[in-house]
């Protein structure tokens, strides 16, 4: 499962010089495509509603072993992902297209990153792809231990 938080369905639009050109639908269908090559499901999700990104993932733990998130502002401020998270099985791979470390003081802080088996930031798109990377190889350790 990959979720996008709010604002990321403008991407490709959306302050270009930080966030790239390239849309979420290029973005989700490269997961997809890739997912295809290592033999993976991926659904893709994307919501400016906290409560619905809470929603989406309650409704996943029952069917994924991995969700990469991107919560993008709710990264700095949200409990309710930060639990809704906790409360379920699913490995978690935080995701960034910026270097949040190397922006405002507020982008520092994460709720999420101390939950996650690892947070990938700062490469632009190449961030889901990397963590679709890194899920295959979580998924086929944990099939073969
Ligand atoms: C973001 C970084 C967040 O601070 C910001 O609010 C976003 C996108 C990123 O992908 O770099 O919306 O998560």
């Amino acid at each position: 499962m990959v979720i996008h938080g709010p604002n990321l369905n403008m991407l490709g639009k959306r302050e270009p010089d930080i966030y790239g050109t390239t849309t979420l639908e290029e973005v989700n269908r490269r997961l997809k495509n890739l997912g295809d090559g290592l033999n993976l499901e991926v659904e893709t999700f994307q919501s400016n509603h906290e409560g619905r990104i809470v929603d989406k993932i309650q409704e996943a733990a029952g069917t994924c072993g991995t969700v990469i998130i991107n919560p993008a502002a709710y990264t700095h401020t949200s409990i309710a992902i930060r639990d809704a998270l906790l409360a379920t099985d699913m490995t978690v791979i935080e995701v960034h297209l910026s270097n949040i470390y190397k922006r405002e003081a507020f982008r520092k802080k994460s709720m999420i990153t101390d939950i996650a088996v690892g947070q990938i930031c700062g490469f632009g798109v190449q961030v889901y792809y990397l963590a679709l990377e890194a899920a295959a190889k979580i998924l086929k350790c944990a099939i073969s231990s």
